[in-house]
């Protein structure tokens, strides 16, 4: 799929204060730093159309952009980053969760997970949470230019057993890199499936 434009529409503090569910969307999750609005810029093919930051806790909203003027991606705040304090992280849960249950039009949410760190507790609490709900998911490894090829594949190997561990077939699974701008055709050809197969 190519892209034809992308852009930001808005910030939102709440699921009800988000855009008009009229365009299928895709959500980007996991936890503070893990590279969600890195992944987006690579997808668009934009450095700073997402804001990125070394320092977790960057994005605190829910950000909208569109793509080709009909489909969305949505840049969702990092769960479990435990230096905000208690008050906001309690807010931003409510938040994303509320969001993620009554958002009619999303389609899949992807959940990142770093390909250097074994998934952590509030990873599989998310994902049990999503399964709960019936929320689609698809898990992406970031920042694969940090590993070596075989590294890579002992990493994918763990977690696919970890989620083995609780689910009876895996979710699709992919490996980027926005440093080394890989990963990024699986994505867009996976998007363009789903838009297409939901149409
Ligand atoms: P929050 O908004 O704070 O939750 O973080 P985020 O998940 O949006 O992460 P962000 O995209 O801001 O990236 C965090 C840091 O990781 C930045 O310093 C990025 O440059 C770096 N980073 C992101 N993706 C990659 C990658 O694929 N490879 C490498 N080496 N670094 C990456
Ligand atoms: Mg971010």
């Amino acid at each position: 799929m190519k892209i034809e434009s992308a852009e930001f529409v808005t910030s939102s503090t709440d699921w009800f204060k988000c855009p008009l569910p009229q365009n299928p969307e895709f959500a980007f999750i996991g936890r503070s730093n893990v590279g969600k609005s890195s992944l987006i810029n690579l997808l668009v093919g934009r450095k700073n159309l997402a804001k990125t930051s070394s320092t977790p806790g960057k994005t605190q909203t829910i950000n909208h952009f569109l793509i080709n003027r009909s489909w969305n991606l949505v840049d969702l705040p990092g769960y479990g980053y435990a230096a905000v304090s208690r008050s906001s992280r309690q807010a931003w849960g409510k938040m994303i969760e509320q969001y993620l249950m009554k958002r009619e039009n999303l389609y899949c949410t992807f959940v990142l997970l770093d390909s250097r760190v074994p998934p952590q507790k509030s990873d599989f609490d998310f994902i049990t949470w999503m399964g709960e709900q019936s929320l689609p998911i698809a898990v992406i490894l970031t920042k694969s230019d940090k590993l070596k090829q075989h590294e890579l594949a002992i990493s994918k190997k763990t977690i696919e057993g970890k989620l083995l561990e609780q689910w009876e077939t895996l979710p699709p699974l992919f490996v980027t890199s926005a440093e080394k701008k890989t990963g990024r055709k699986e994505l867009l050809e996976f998007i363009s499936n789903s838009l297409t197969e939901n149409r």
